[in-house]
């Protein structure tokens, strides 16, 4: 079988990986692809974004299935094009794809489901989103409507901070058409825990559950990142949580967008916080998250890649789906000033890594027999290990064997979880 892969991040490094443990699997495309995935794929330098090339492709190559893993090509519809074409694939359609690609439609969702999450307001006129401004509660969330790398979620402690955030969304446009509308609400305390799981719109399955680590810096300080390191299972998602889970959000979701006629098939993330009252929905994603799959995908005993495929055939219900028992850490390598500013084309050094360390790529390109740095977040040292704690500190000693100028990580990852 040859199959294909969209994206070029850690993620897509680690499904990669984790489809090449597949005896039936000969050519594996990734598009883009990067340095390392290069080792044991063929890169193909058409943009995530760039749709119809991307089918062309598919059809040329004759491949055997696809795999549509960042959020954009999805929220645009790939899958929707490549279904025209009866090329089998993995992820959500356009119209379920919007679960992530507006915060108004999933808040909605949750509300006529009575899915629980923060309360909130939407607001489509800046005018209205300051008035509220001046008398709401605070802290307060604003969130843009739509797709902004994941950095268009601001907590405001302060009015202040509050109607500058509404402004830089609604009036600069800081994230485009993104901010046309905005969300207003509740903040919510609690632990996060992430939860990828597999469903074909009529079965879901949940994979081990995961924590982020969201901030640039360590003790949560810094700003908000695409995740600088992830472990998993959290220890907060207890199998009794797991249940109420289960009960109250996982398949209520699934169900509701059955309902509405979207019925989602793929990946679904769900980020949840763990609050005094019970566990609500922070957001949404459609796909699996990144460094979330670096961490869960290695626990994967299962074949990926027939799951994949059992969901894209809506036959989830028949298939097995393993993890491991082990724990796992993930502690991403970004360019210094990451998420900022920073520089790119450094060159890294690396030694060999040891037994069950793995390292997968993010922002690398090869330059010749060099590896150079060519994004924010440039590589994920990953390792797996019968506790949390030995994982920890096998990743950390991972980390020891990779340099470039100017790189920058925290050095706390999973500490909140070995103390819970
Ligand atoms: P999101 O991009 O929606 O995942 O939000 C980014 C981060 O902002 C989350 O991981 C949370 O830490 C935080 N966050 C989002 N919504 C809320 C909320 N309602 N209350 C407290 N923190 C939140
Ligand atoms: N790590 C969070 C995300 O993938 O959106």
């Amino acid at each position: 079988m040859d199959i294909l892969v969209i994206g070029g991040g850690g993620r897509e490094h680690a499904l990669v990986a984790a489809f090449r443990k597949n005896k039936d699997v000969h050519t594996i495309y990734a598009l883009p692809g990067n340095g390392g995935i290069s080792d044991i794929a063929t890169c193909v330098p058409i943009g995530t974004k760039e749709l119809d090339k991307i089918v062309l492709f598919a059809k040329e190559k004759q491949v055997d299935f696809v795999v549509v893993a960042p959020d954009d090509p999805l929220v645009l519809g790939l899958v929707d094009l490549l279904e025209e074409q009866k090329i089998p694939c993995f992820g959500p359609n356009k119209r379920a794809a919007i679960i992530e690609g507006s915060k108004v439609f999933s808040k909605n969702l949750m509300k006529k489901y009575h899915i629980p999450s923060a309360s909130y307001q939407v607001f489509t006129e800046v005018e209205a989103a300051l008035e509220y401004a001046n008398s709401c509660p605070l802290p307060s969330v604003v969130k843009a409507d739509g797709l902004a790398l994941g950095k268009g979620v601001v907590i405001a402690t302060n009015r202040e901070e509050l109607c500058q955030a509404i402004e830089s969304m609604m009036v600069e446009k800081k994230f485009g058409s993104s901010g046309n509308s905005v969300v207003i609400e509740e903040f919510l305390i609690g632990p996060e825990v992430s939860v990828l799981a597999f469903t074909d719109g009529k079965t879901l399955v949940p994979m081990v559950s995961s924590m982020d680590h969201k901030r640039a810096y360590d003790l949560d300080r810094g700003p908000n990142t695409g995740g600088m390191g992830t472990i998993a299972p959290n220890p907060y998602f207890t199998v009794a949580i797991q249940e109420r889970c289960m009960q109250e959000i996982f398949i209520p979701t699934m169900e509701a967008m059955r309902s509405e006629g979207r019925p989602f098939k793929g990946c679904l993330y769900f980020g949840l916080m763990l609050t005094p009252v019970g566990p609500k929905v922070i957001e949404y994603n459609c796909r699996f998250g990144d460094p979330e799959a670096q961490v869960v995908l290695p626990l994967l005993e299962s074949d990926l890649l027939s799951i994949c495929m059992a969901v894209a055939n809506e036959s989830l219900d028949s298939k097995q789906v393993k993890f491991s028992t082990d724990a796992a850490c993930c502690v991403v390598l970004a360019s210094g000033g990451y998420p900022v500013s920073y520089q790119t084309g450094k060159e890294i050094s690396l030694n060999p890594l040891k037994d069950g360390v793995s390292l997968y790529h993010a922002g690398t390109k090869k330059d010749g027999s060099r590896l150079l740095t060519s994004g924010g977040r440039v590589l994920n040292v990953v390792a797996t290990a019968p506790t949390l704690r030995q994982a920890v500190d096998k990743a950390y000693r991972g980390v020891d064997s990779v340099t470039f100028e100017a790189m920058h990580f925290r050095r706390d990852i999973g500490q909140s979880a070995l103390q819970a």
